[in-house]
């Protein structure tokens, strides 16, 4: 599947290959149809939390989640700001350039809740590895069909850490965002994984089925 979202002033995702980026529609043997958790080849990113960051990441979000639709208003209209490439993901936003405009945008606001509920969901899930990387997983499977291509993903945790440090004050500590961006880094992996395994298995699927699973997942926005 060749994604939407692609632009001059973005640096590869080093850790992709090309040939994982755009892998071929022909010749792949040994394709699962239903891609589960461990279906793709993506190796899968080592959870690195420790129980004292869980400890740090729950803490703060118990401040944080008072704030979350600011906060995912600011992180979107941030990675429009760095990567404004990242618009072209979203049918509605694609042509809009003044981003003080997109800040009202019901739309916006409604995406960032739902990142954001996505981030909530997965502090509660820090006990449960399993359901955490299922959800990741299927996520990234949603993003490829909403074609997001995964170099972004990591973006928006750096972009969360820049949003969330002035509401914790003195209480964001290097230990905090360390925590913060070991979690990101597992989810924006995992998510990775559940892309490319969702694109290789389109890839699998005769044209005329490809079209009709694509229809079946509209963006909203
Ligand atoms: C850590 C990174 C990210 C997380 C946790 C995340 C989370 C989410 C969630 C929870 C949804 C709603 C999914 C659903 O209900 O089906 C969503 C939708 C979407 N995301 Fe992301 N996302 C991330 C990164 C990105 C990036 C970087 C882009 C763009 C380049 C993007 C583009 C989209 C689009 C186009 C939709 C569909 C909009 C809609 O129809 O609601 N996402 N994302």
């Amino acid at each position: 599947m060749g994604c939407a979202v692609s632009g001059p002033n973005v640096n590869p995702d080093s850790a992709v290959s090309e040939e994982r980026r755009s892998p071929s529609l022909e010749g792949a043997p040994d394709l699962k149809t239903e891609p589960e958790c461990g279906g793709s080849e993506e190796p899968k990113e080592p959870f690195l939390l420790s129980e004292a960051q869980k400890g740090l990441i729950r803490a703060s979000w118990e401040v944080l989640h008072k704030d979350i639709a600011r906060v995912g208003v600011i992180v979107f209209i941030r990675l429009f700001e760095t990567h404004p490439e990242c618009k072209d993901a979203f049918f509605l936003f694609r042509d809009v350039d003044d981003l003080q405009q997109l800040k009202m945008s019901k739309e916006l606001q409604a995406h960032g809740l739902r990142v954001m509920s996505f981030i909530e969901k997965s502090v509660g899930r820090l006990d449960q590895m399993d359901k955490l990387e299922h959800l990741a997983f299927e996520l990234g499977r949603s993003h490829c069909r909403y074609q997001a291509p995964p170099k972004y993903y990591e973006y928006v945790g750096a972009q969360f850490i820049q949003a969330v440090q002035p509401i914790l004050k003195e209480d964001w500590t290097p230990e905090v965002e360390k925590a913060w961006e070991n979690l990101f880094k597992y989810l924006a992996a995992t998510m990775r994984r559940g892309f490319y395994a969702e694109e290789k298995m389109k890839a699998s699927q005769p044209l005329l089925s490809r079209k009709a699973g694509a229809e079946a997942t509209p963006n909203r926005i």
